[in-house]
């Protein structure tokens, strides 16, 4: 019998060159690898306790004891799902920034909508409530709203907007972990609300996501359509138990977060206070050294309430990607988040407002290196290459 080729040990230098800084770190310390193997030992790796740990974790940090917080494999997974609870669907649409991230416009196109495509303010990079509230019509079913990088939108005009007019809000809250509103915490005062705990995330389970819904309603949808549409299987499967007698009464998806996945979870949600510190650090560092230079923008943000999630630049002058190739030749490594989503070959045929904010910021963007527990010689190399650059 022939062996099976054992896997090469990975090494550190085959994910990223040594001398190279990259757009996003995990940070993952001995406590995320010890939950794991407590999750691994537990030896039940679906759906389970530790999702219901995590979930009542979250709970403490996103939502009031209201709330109801439901956890979900992606990012991705918990847009689809807050699509069908607004009753998106054919013949529907749901008006979006243009600039989002593309699980969004997935999510919206999954369940049978149209976007409707809005522009973004200047400042904050967030929708322009005024061109959203004129984009309304009679088929609008949901405005998604999108905190970006580091800002957040003005959510008490989104919730005159949605009251005024009857239509749900959909609060895509995937960079606004842990930031706080007006002293709220972010996904405690919105209609729905989704996080993202993607590899890159603030906090990351590797992959996964939440909802955070205010009816018991909407959270015994959510626990059906996650789990196949099986009814009472959430409630039995906390219990790391398999549900055998179940009603199916509704579609549903295979959208449940795994133990393992939430163990890691609760580790980074454990040292949430660590990470929010550094990152805050990181940014004010950032701004300190760049803000000023001619041909370049950065964010205009007071970090006290916010918890950053991307250091995202504009370059102007259409210098953007001589930039970005001049910080690649010196190992650093930029992201673009994000083309506009009306430039995709599926989405360029959808109703829009004007967006001449989106046109410009898609060719301006760049995310420069930004990570919890950034190092500070990999800091001061970014601000000392993007400062010669322009300088
Ligand atoms: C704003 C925003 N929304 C949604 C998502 C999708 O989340 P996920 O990657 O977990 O599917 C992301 C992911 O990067 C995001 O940045």
């Amino acid at each position: 019998m022939t062996a099976l080729p054992l896997l090469s040990e990975p090494r550190k230098a085959d994910v990223a060159p040594p001398q190279s800084i990259p757009v996003y770190l995990p940070w993952l310390t001995e406590a995320e690898s010890r939950a794991a193997q407590a999750a691994l030992d537990l030896g039940w790796l679906g759906m389970g306790s530790y999702v219901g740990e995590f979930e009542a974790a979250l709970k403490g940090l996103v939502a009031t004891p209201d709330h109801h917080v439901v956890a979900v494999n992606t990012g991705h997974a918990a847009l689809h799902l807050a699509m069908v609870l607004a009753g998106a669907g054919p013949g529907t649409e749901v008006i979006t920034p243009s600039f989002n991230n593309i699980a969004d416009l997935q999510a919206i196109a999954a369940v049978g909508a149209e976007p409707v495509f809005c522009d973004i303010e200047d400042a904050t990079l967030s929708i322009d409530l005024d061109r959203a509230e004129r984009l309304i019509g009679p088929k609008t079913k949901a405005i998604v709203v999108m905190d970006y990088g580091c800002h957040l939108c003005d959510h008490d005009r989104v919730r005159h907007i949605a009251d005024k007019y009857g239509v749900r809000i959909i609060h895509d809250a995937a960079h606004a972990l842990g930031s706080a509103y007006k002293g709220a915490p972010v996904g405690s005062f919105s209609d729905i609300a989704m996080f993202s705990f993607d590899p890159v995330k603030t906090v990351t389970t590797i992959d996964g996501g939440a909802l955070v819904v205010r009816s018991d309603a909407e959270r015994a949808q959510l626990h059906e359509m996650r789990l196949i549409g099986m009814k009472q299987a959430s409630t039995v499967m906390y219990g790391n138990q398999r549900a055998w007698n179940y009603d199916v009464e509704r579609i549903g998806f295979r959208y449940h977060l795994a133990n393992l996945h939430a163990a890691i979870g609760l580790a980074q949600l454990a040292r949430f206070d660590q990470i929010v510190e550094t990152r805050r650090r990181a940014f004010v560092t950032y701004v300190e050294g760049l803000d000023g230079l001619p041909g370049l923008r950065v964010p205009q943000q007071d970090v006290t309430e916010v918890v950053p999630f991307m250091f995202y630049v504009r370059v102007l002058n259409g210098r953007r990607d001589e930039f970005r190739s001049y910080l690649s030749t010196h190992g650093v490594d930029t992201g673009i988040h994000w083309q506009p989503a009306h430039w995709f070959t599926l989405f360029r045929n959808c109703r829009r407002g004007d967006l001449a904010t989106t046109e410009t910021v898609g060719r301006e963007i760049v995310s420069l290196p930004f990570h919890s527990n950034m190092s500070p010689v990999a800091q001061t190399r970014v601000i000392e290459l993007v400062q010669a650059f322009f300088r």
